[in-house]
């Protein structure tokens, strides 16, 4: 059954910078906005107006419920004009909030999993490392290892967040400022041996390039993998065709998928990576 979606005008509860260039907006949306599942994204805009194109995607890091109103928190970096705008945003300013939208991770599969984040891709493994701890009453103890990249210290975001949902969080920079010198693949290369393939899943959010990298490593390890992709997009609603990736059908052949639609949230080896 497809899931409804809500356009709503929110309030701004606070908007802070976490890490050089990365805040955290948390917004206050009224009654209860359907509930969002760990690599959901939502259209977001400052202001109260309804052009869709003025929107930008980004991934849900949290949404709490309190009975009359849905808070929801965004983790995002400033890299143009729409980002720029948004780190200006101050309590109790209006935002338009269109959402949730979009296919989110399993949330049900392994007992042991594995993150593996580059950059902001950091803010729906938040999201969904926390809920598999609030779970596991029901499902059994899970254990989690986070892998968390950044291009240096200042860069790394999340870290604090994922700390307290996982077993342990390894950290690589590219320049070495902090823990592993080199990428978070390079890395998550080193360990991948010692996992036991059958008993691990993987899931993924970051750079296309990172993802295509996690796909190299992964490739004929027999290793469940979900990836959450943030391909540019405009209207974020599957109207324009906008955001499509070039994926590998049962039968051998090749198509199209709408990354808001079908996605953001794919199995890695349904994605050509090679052909992108
Ligand atoms: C499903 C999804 C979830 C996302 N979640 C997050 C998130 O949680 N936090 C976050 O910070 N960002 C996230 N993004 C990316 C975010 O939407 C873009 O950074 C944002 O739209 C940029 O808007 P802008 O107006 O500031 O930049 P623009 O002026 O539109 O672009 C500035 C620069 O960034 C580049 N750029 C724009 N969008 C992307 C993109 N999607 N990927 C790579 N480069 C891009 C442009 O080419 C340009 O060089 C997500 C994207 C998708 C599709
Ligand atoms: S962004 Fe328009 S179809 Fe996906």
């Amino acid at each position: 059954m497809e899931q409804t979606q809500k356009r709503e005008t929110g309030i701004v509860r606070s908007n802070r910078e976490t890490a050089r260039g990365h805040y955290v907006i948390e917004v206050e949306l009224p009654g209860l906005f359907g509930v969002v599942c760990p690599g959901q994204f939502v259209m977001f805009r400052p202001g109260t107006g309804e052009t869709p194109l003025l929107s930008r995607p980004f991934s849900v890091c949290s949404q709490t419920e309190t009975g009359e109103t849905t808070r929801i928190e965004l983790l995002y970096r400033v890299v143009g004009a729409g980002t720029a705008r948004m780190a200006l945003l101050r309590q109790g300013d209006t935002v338009n909030v269109l959402g949730p939208l979009g296919r989110g991770f399993d949330m049900d599969e392994g007992r042991r999993v594995i993150l593996v984040a580059g950059g902001v891709g950091v803010a729906p493994l938040i999201f969904y490392a926390g809920l598999r701890r609030a779970r596991e009453e029901d499902s059994g103890r899970v254990r989690i290892v986070a892998y968390v990249g950044a291009a240096d210290e200042e860069s790394i975001v999340g870290v604090e967040r994922l700390e307290p949902h996982c077993d342990e969080v390894k950290i690589a920079t590219d320049d070495g400022s902090r823990g592993f010198r080199g990428t978070v693949t390079e890395l998550f290369r080193n360990d991948v041996k010692y996992y036991e393939k059958k008993a691990v899943v993987v899931r993924a959010c970051g750079p296309r390039a990172m993802l295509s990298a996690l796909a190299d490593v992964l490739d004929g390890q027999g290793i469940a993998c979900q990836v959450s992709m943030e391909e540019r997009m405009a209207c974020g609603i599957g109207a324009c065709l906008g955001c499509a990736v070039k994926v590998r059908l049962g039968d051998g052949s090749v198509g199209y998928r709408r990354v808001c639609k079908e996605g953001p949230v794919f199995d890695m080896e349904d994605i050509d990576w090679h052909e992108n």
